[in-house]
């Protein structure tokens, strides 16, 4: 008898199983072994953990510094044009918005106005008539408050308070020659907010 027959003879007496079968059984018990076996780490194998007393600093679990926004700046009075520079295309300078003739350092919010941004359009420009519209259309994005009903001025309003809220008021939006001093004043008020919307092409 060839040792194989002894194997089986054996293996069919004690377990009476086929050859065949037991070999798989064992097979798929060292497969479970090997399976389970790593799902554990021994001891020894751990990384050693950063603790307070070997490295006093702590640096692995020290929170990352908090981000730290710029002192809003104050431009005062600001024509639309001189206003458009501020609209992300530099990185060094503020992002501003305007609304109602208040000019608004959105900075905060690069993430809306900055350039990628989902409101970017909105960025260096006086913006109530888009907002009050809640529209994207560039001949909106400008201050003429003509035509707006009263529910649109609401929403307006709305916006207003949530950028007084929300943003530094760093200036407001002035004609060129009440900037260049023509009428002897720089005051803003609500009623010299720009009504004559900007040129279509001039977004
Ligand atoms: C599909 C429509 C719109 C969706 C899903 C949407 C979504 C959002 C979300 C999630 C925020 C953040 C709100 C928060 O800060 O808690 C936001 C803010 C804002 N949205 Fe919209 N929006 C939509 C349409 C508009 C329109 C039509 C306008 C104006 C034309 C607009 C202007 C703004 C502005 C100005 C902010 C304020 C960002 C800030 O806090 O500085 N959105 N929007």
């Amino acid at each position: 008898m060839g040792l194989y027959a002894a194997l089986a003879e054996a293996i069919d007496a004690y377990t009476g199983l086929s050859p065949a079968a037991f070999s798989t059984i064992l097979a798929l018990m060292v497969a479970a072994y090997f399976l389970v076996s790593s799902m554990f780490v021994h001891p020894d194998a751990l990384p050693e953990k950063p603790s307070s007393a070997s490295h006093p600093a702590a640096p692995a679990t020290a929170p990352p510094p908090p981000y730290v926004p710029a002192e809003p700046v104050q431009v005062g009075d600001i024509t639309a044009e001189e206003l458009r520079a501020y609209d992300g295309s530099d990185p060094k300078k503020p992002l501003l918005m305007a609304i109602k003739g208040n000019v608004y350092d959105v900075s905060l919010g690069r993430l809306f106005y900055g350039p990628g941004g989902p409101y970017a359009l909105f960025a260096g420009k006086e913006c109530s008539r888009a907002l009050a519209l809640l529209s994207f259309d560039p001949r909106d994005i400008n201050g003429n408050l003509e035509g707006l009903n009263e529910a649109e001025l609401d929403v307006l309003q709305d916006w207003e308070e949530k950028f007084k809220e929300k943003y530094a008021k760093v200036g407001q939006i002035v004609h060129e020659h009440t900037k260049a001093g023509c009428n002897g004043s720089s005051e803003q008020t609500e009623s010299n907010v720009d009504t004559h919307p900007e040129p279509s092409n001039t977004s």
